[in-house]
């Protein structure tokens, strides 16, 4: 930049400073130009040096930094040309050579046209509280060997809330450098909900107290929460309050055990309430089924010697009706009570699932089915006719959460259950196909969530839903050995997950030939423990 430019700059700095009462500032003031050259000072920081005003403009401002400080001070300089103004804590040394502790807050100059063309820098003296600081530090120093040994986390605040000290397990634990500390404040660390509760103990111990278990939220440098209960006291010298110690013990791995016990045993009691729905279900559906068989049969022998004309007949044909609505009902209940044995062989899910889902999407043209199986997945042992009604009732439900239309994404993948995992979800350790059925309709909230596999447990309105689909799912795929779970969110979808053993056979690719029924003159033995069932078999 030539001379006369500079000076031009000079002239309209002077010009702006002119118009500050600048002069008579407590604080030290000085003007630099783009470079760092001081332009002008006031009276307070020519006194803070011990300098002269004119001993001081024209030098450079790192000239008076400690040397340590000169390269800190210029990164700070250059992002002020982002135009932003900064603060900070600094060292400057004296004419007598004597360094003095600096607060320093730097407000950039623009010029007409905008550009970074100077700064004005505010320089408090904060020498005393630093020496007041640094004392307390001496002392710590003397500790520091024993509480780097502790498990505890320790840390010294200062009245303006940073850090003097924290032990080496605190710095394990929140992740932070001994450089990133220096510049941490009490409130970088602390959870949104300590905070108050951390200001609260910070007045108490300022007059003397020592507060006992008090729970904080430490937040670690990658945002994890880390939850300890510890105790605060103030630290005074010459009666005069100069900071806060504080020892912390973590409990987040405590707290995380406690959760996931709370929640086995939880998941323990819904499958022990599950296990006796289904023994009651399943009893009931078994003698009402019986009952409906006999109603059905004599029915069916009453029709048989009617005429269609007979006044009688649709009077008969509706019991028909009834039985075998009753008869369905009973079936999906007898479905989840797990009674009943189905055959079971090796299956490809993958098979299983592609045609299922084909089906479906041909009836229902406003969903999009979306298919991410992985190939070559090894069989599983199941009775296909089940799994294709597990399938089918998710897919109802997953399309009823829809009713404008939407998105149905199917994954299967190979998964191994640990003995942790295994034990959450109530099977045996080992390899399962996980299947995954996510829709992009109105989810539902935990409560219906932990109730949605109970019989007759529905959210639908009368007549649209018995409240037996995932019931059933629920029982066929127990049944199976494998595991049935939901994860939703009210307004975000819903995505059922299912876990099934693999097989240790190979699938057989030989079709059944189809049996003839051919009537002959054997005699049949008819077993039944109802009497009226046997009456109509005959
Ligand atoms: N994909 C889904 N999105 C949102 N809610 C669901 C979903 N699937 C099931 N639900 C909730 O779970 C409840 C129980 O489902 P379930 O299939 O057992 O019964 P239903 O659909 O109400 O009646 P049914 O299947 O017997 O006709 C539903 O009423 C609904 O509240
Ligand atoms: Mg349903």
């Amino acid at each position: 930049m030539d001379a006369f430019l500079k000076r031009d700059i000079y002239t309209f700095i002077r010009g702006k400073i002119n118009s500050i009462l600048f002069e008579e500032n407590p604080d030290g003031v000085e003007i630099v130009d783009e470079d760092g050259y001081i332009v002008s000072c006031n009276k307070a920081q020519a006194h803070l040096l011990q300098y002269l005003p004119k001993e001081i403009i024209g030098h450079h401002i790192t000239d008076f930094l400690t040397e340590q400080h000169k390269e800190l001070f210029k990164q700070k300089f250059e992002s002020l040309k982002e135009g932003k103004s900064i603060d900070f804590e600094i060292e400057l040394v004296r004419k007598d050579g004597v360094s003095i502790y600096i607060w320093s807050k730097v407000n950039p100059i623009k010029g007409e046209d905008g550009h970074f063309i100077g700064a004005i820098i505010y320089n408090r003296d904060i020498t005393s509280y630093k020496r007041r600081e640094s004392a307390l530090w001496g002392d710590l120093e003397r500790y520091r060997a024993i509480s780097d040994g502790a498990n505890d986390l320790i840390q010294c605040i200062g009245p303006s809330r940073n850090f003097l000290y924290v032990n080496e397990k605190w710095r394990k634990t929140l992740g932070y450098s001994d450089e990133e500390i220096v510049h941490l404040k009490l409130d970088d660390v602390l959870s949104p909900e300590s905070l108050p509760k951390c200001k609260e103990v910070l007045e108490k111990v300022r007059s003397g107290g020592t507060v006992t278990g008090v729970e904080i939220v430490f937040i670690t440098r990658d945002g994890k929460e880390v939850f300890t209960e510890g105790s605060i006291n103030g630290y005074f010298r010459d009666g005069k309050f100069i900071g806060t110690r504080g020892i912390f013990r973590d409990l987040t791995e405590r707290k995380r055990m406690e959760r996931e016990k709370a929640e086995l045993q939880e998941r323990l009691l819904h499958a022990q309430k599950m296990e006796a729905i289904g023994t009651l279900a399943g009893g009931i559906a078994h003698d009402f089924n019986n009952i409906l068989m006999a109603i059905m049969g004599s029915t069916s022998l009453m029709l048989f010697s009617k005429n269609r004309n007979d006044p009688e007949y649709e009077y008969l044909k509706n019991i028909e009706r009834m039985v075998k609505r009753g008869a369905n009902l009973t079936k999906q209940l007898l479905g989840f009570a797990r009674r009943g044995k189905y055959e079971v062989e090796p299956t490809d899910i993958n098979e299983l699932i592609e045609k299922t889902s084909q089906m479906f999407a041909e009836t229902k043209k406003e969903i999009t089915i979306h298919r991410k199986l992985t190939p070559d997945l090894p069989p599983i042992e199941a009775n296909a006719g089940q799994i294709e009604q597990v399938l089918m009732n998710i897919f109802v439900n997953a399309w009823q959460a829809m009713p404008g239309g939407g998105e149905i994404y199917i994954e299967t993948k190979k998964e191994k259950l640990g003995t942790v995992t295994s034990q959450v979800y109530g099977v045996r350790p080992g390899t399962y196909i996980r299947c995954s059925i996510t829709d992009t309709g109105e989810g539902m909230d935990k409560e219906t969530q932990k109730r949605i596999f109970e019989p007759f447990f529905s959210t639908k309105e009368r007549g649209k839903g018995t409240g037996l689909g995932l019931a059933m799912a629920y029982g066929i795929i127990k049944n199976h050995g494998g595991a049935i779970e939901v994860e939703s969110e009210k307004g975000a979808g819903a995505t059922f997950h299912i876990y099934l053993p693999i097989s240790e056979r190979a699938i057989s690719r030989e079709r059944k030939r189809k049996k003839m029924l051919v009537g002959g003159s054997e005699t049949i033995l008819l077993v039944d423990d109802e009497q009226q069932v046997i009456d109509v078999q005959r």
